[in-house]
């Protein structure tokens, strides 16, 4: 049976709270994160320790996807912030969580990956780390979380180059506007108006917020397909182009 590991899974789309009924012995929490930088290394080497244990010393497939997302200043654009250190401790937060945070937990799990034998790792990205996205939908807040994303996706793509004759799969992946901000049906979609209307401007397909079930069920076909020759790739969760919608 294939291993799999999946970073940030308390909520959202990696949520796995259906362990607590789970009938099965074969999925495990294990606790990694931590705000101290050294700690967080530590905690990540422990936990790919903690699989390795688990696995017999490989893995099948990682999956990043824990990041900040939402913060108290996402709708403040990049020139209105209230003081510069200000804007840079919310740089520096969003690049430590979601473009550092990501490359250590792939240095973590690296050697498991190689030694296992589907090789996978999918990033889960997002249009908000297109700078193509961005000018097309004036797309002007998020700038901090957009900003890391990119940089992930840079990422990505060295991955990609050092290890695509080992047969390492790296992918970028956006996983659509999915719902998994808390609130009923209609709250939610209220709150994600802004932004439909602001793509489907530029965008009018743009196929609108989702449910987790629907962009995990497509995350997992994409991930299934997915070859050597797609590696490093930056795409939507059906092998679109990432850099539009
Ligand atoms: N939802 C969307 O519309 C959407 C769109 C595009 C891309 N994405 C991407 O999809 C992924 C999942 O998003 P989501 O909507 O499920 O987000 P979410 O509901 O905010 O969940 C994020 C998960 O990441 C974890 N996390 C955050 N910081 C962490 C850290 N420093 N260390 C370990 N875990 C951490 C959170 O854990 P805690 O509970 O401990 O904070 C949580 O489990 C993210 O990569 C996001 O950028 C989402």
């Amino acid at each position: 049976m294939p291993s799999y590991v999946v970073t940030g899974t308390s909520r959202g789309l990696g949520l796995h709270e259906f362990i607590a009924g789970h009938t099965h012995k074969n999925v495990h929490v294990i606790e990694a994160d931590s705000k101290d930088a050294r700690a967080l290394r530590v905690n990540l080497k422990n936990a790919a320790d903690t699989v390795s244990k688990i696995t017999g010393g490989t893995l099948d497939v990682l999956i990043n996807n824990a990041a900040l997302m939402d913060y108290e200043r996402v709708d403040l654009t990049l020139d209105a912030f209230p003081d510069a250190e200000t804007l840079e401790a919310d740089l520096m937060l969003f690049f430590q969580t979601n473009t550092i945070g990501p490359i250590h937990t792939i240095n973590a799990f690296l050697p498991l990956l190689l030694a296992g034998t589907t090789k996978k790792c999918l990033t889960i990205s997002t249009t908000a780390g297109s700078p193509k996205v961005a000018n097309a939908t004036n797309f002007t807040t998020y700038g901090g979380y957009g900003i890391s994303k990119a940089a992930l996706n840079l990422a990505i793509a060295k991955y990609a180059s050092r290890f695509r004759d080992d047969g390492v799969v790296f992918l970028a992946v956006t996983p659509g506007m999915v719902k998994t901000m808390p609130g009923t049906e209609e709250e939610v979609n209220k709150a994600l108006e802004p932004l439909v209307e602001k793509f489907r401007k530029r965008y009018p397909h743009f196929e609108g917020p989702i449910t987790v079930e629907r962009s995990v069920r497509d995350i997992l076909v994409l991930l299934d397909r997915a070859g050597i020759a797609d590696s490093g790739k930056f795409t939507h969760r059906d092998g679109r182009d990432g850099d539009s919608i």
